[in-house]
């Protein structure tokens, strides 16, 4: 899978694109992320990429022009399935829309930032809008990396263990049971003892009652939701 981001603050994703599962993927050969600074496609003599709202509202607008370059400039190499831009106002990124990213071969990110974009990208250039959560903040680069983190994880062969993103909480709907490891008892803090009984089948059936149990009490809501 090819990822790139265009963005006007390429420092924010420094960091975690070269650290974490991201930079595991880029080493086994299974994603590369590019990094694209939009300032690199302003035909602006002072490589300005935003501009006052015609609106007169505050707060600076991304322009159009460098944004258009820098995906114009992407597309005519390779054929991507969707260009996202990352907004609070856009859909809700879930645990199912990272499930169907993963299996993409080419994606853009446009991150957004300061007060907003010009519509006219939103309108034609973008072909879906996801957002992190019902909040604000300063510019779409960690929703971004959010979203990044959660597809790149679940391409096969990037964690060690291949089936543990198949037991992630919200991959069939639930929060993820408890889980335990040595000591069997800590201060006489038992481990329940099905997990200790060696019975697979038990064993199952007891991870998703606990699977139920904990999403009825912390989450009812994903059970009107569940698939
Ligand atoms: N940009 C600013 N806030 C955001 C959010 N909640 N989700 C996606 N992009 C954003």
């Amino acid at each position: 899978m090819r990822i790139d981001i265009i963005t006007g603050v390429p420092e924010l994703l420094d960091s975690p694109v070269n650290h974490s599962i991201i930079k595991r993927a880029r080493d086994k050969g299974l994603a590369e992320v590019h990094i694209h600074n939009l300032r690199d496609h302003s035909k602006d003599k002072h490589k300005k990429i935003d501009d006052y709202a015609f609106s007169g509202d505050a707060g600076m607008v991304l322009n159009i022009q460098p944004i258009d370059d820098a995906i114009d400039a992407l597309t005519r190499e390779r054929e991507y399935q969707e260009i996202i831009y990352t907004t609070p106002d856009g859909a809700p990124f879930r645990q199912h829309t990272a499930n169907q990213l993963s299996t993409c071969e080419n994606l853009i990110f446009l991150c957004g930032h300061y007060k907003g974009i010009d519509q006219r990208v939103r309108d034609h250039l973008v072909t879906r809008e996801l957002s992190i959560g019902d909040y604000v903040m300063t510019g779409g680069e960690l929703a971004a990396v959010v979203m990044v983190d959660c597809i790149i994880r679940l391409i096969p062969g990037v964690l060690s263990d291949e089936t543990s993103a198949l037991t992630d909480s919200f991959q069939d709907g639930l929060l993820a049971p408890p889980v335990y490891t040595r000591p069997a008892d800590y201060k006489g803090w038992r481990v329940p003892d099905i997990l200790l009984s060696g019975n697979a089948a038990e064993i199952e059936k007891w991870k998703f009652e606990q699977s139920l149990e904990r999403t009825k009490k912390l989450r009812p809501d994903l059970l009107h939701d569940r698939p």
